[in-house]
């Protein structure tokens, strides 16, 4: 059996994040400067249904009936076997590696997820469809996130721009035109920052005062809607004082951080159109809308206001 390999984009949210956890909409768009990978080769010397998963950059080597119930990559694996109906799969080798930081609002798990699905799969000769894999994927984000929307695992799968909305029935995931290519910089704080605790924490607030945080949420998914028309009219620089607003939404929200405002403010202070922290917040990243010429000076600002690293991305036309 040929060795399979297959890789998955992180992402960023562009607007409305937390809020697409209680139903509003958000946009988010695929990342594609960091990737998980995953390259599944047979085992010959070992015996059938021994699957080996190694990950160096975690320093995690074991035998899949090792590793603990609520291991995010047995689920994956787990669940990859119990759709195709395969209880013992050929011995095997499963090789995970990833450029997506840990923790950062990356969407590094739900890549991780998507990766091993598509190449596990395909290693077992049934390569999974999008929608099985987006799935899937989001059943792993449910063990490990608590209430994911589903967003992350959506536009990881899809690798193109999404508007998401959450919906019982069946999540509204389209794809819509941006006649206007964008640039945006993506800036670490540095500060490690598990979503599901910020998603938690924000559950709670709600909980403790939901005409307050209904009313947010509702702001923040009325920034979306107009964001996505402004990229729709080719009009993409519009899109920096909705992101200022969405960011206040976040504050209030009570998900940024003394770390996250210094990029913030430093992003626009060098020129930035716009810039809001991007993910579950506390930590992680924060991303600036800028001009092509404005890349260098605005990276710079960043860097020189502690950002751990900074690099930029380009949202390109979509017919
Ligand atoms: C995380 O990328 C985005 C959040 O809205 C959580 C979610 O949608 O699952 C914070």
């Amino acid at each position: 059996m040929p060795a399979v390999t297959a890789s998955a984009p992180g992402k960023i949210i562009l607007f409305g994040e937390h809020a697409v956890v209680y139903g509003r909409p958000a946009i988010a768009v695929p990342v594609t400067q960091v990737k998980a990978r995953a390259v599944v080769s047979a085992a010959p010397g070992s015996a059938a249904g021994q699957v080996l998963i190694e990950a160096p950059s975690i320093h995690q080597q074991a035998y899949l009936a090792d590793l603990a119930a609520d291991d995010p990559l047995k689920t994956a694996l787990t669940l990859a076997l119990e759709h195709l109906q395969i209880s013992r799969p050929p011995a095997c080798k499963v090789r995970i590696g990833s450029t997506i930081p840990v923790a950062a609002g990356l969407g590094s798990g739900a890549a991780v997820s998507v990766a091993l699905l598509r190449a596990f799969s395909a290693f077992l000769g049934h390569p999974l469809p999008d929608e099985v894999v987006n799935a899937l994927a989001f059943e792993v984000e449910k063990l490990h996130h608590g209430t994911p929307s589903g967003i992350d695992n959506t536009v990881i799968t899809y690798a193109r721009p999404v508007f998401f909305q959450r919906r019982e029935g069946g999540n509204l995931i389209e794809t819509f035109p941006s006649p206007q290519p964008f640039t945006v910089l993506v800036a670490d704080t540095g500060v490690p920052s598990p979503t599901a605790a910020a998603v938690g924490d924000v559950r709670r607030a709600w909980q403790q005062d939901p005409p307050r945080y209904e009313a947010l949420f509702d702001r923040a998914g009325e920034l979306t809607r107009a964001a996505r028309k402004a990229i729709e009219a080719g009009k993409p620089h519009e899109l920096g004082p909705l992101m200022d607003a969405n960011h206040a939404l976040l504050q209030e929200m009570g998900v940024s951080s003394p770390e996250l405002e210094r990029l913030v403010q430093a992003a626009r202070a060098a020129g930035a159109l716009g810039a809001k922290l991007s993910g579950g917040g506390r930590g992680g990243n924060m991303i600036a809308l800028v001009e092509a010429d404005q890349v260098e000076a605005v990276s710079q600002a960043l860097l020189g206001a502690g950002a751990a690293r900074a690099f930029m991305t380009r949202v390109e036309a979509q017919g």
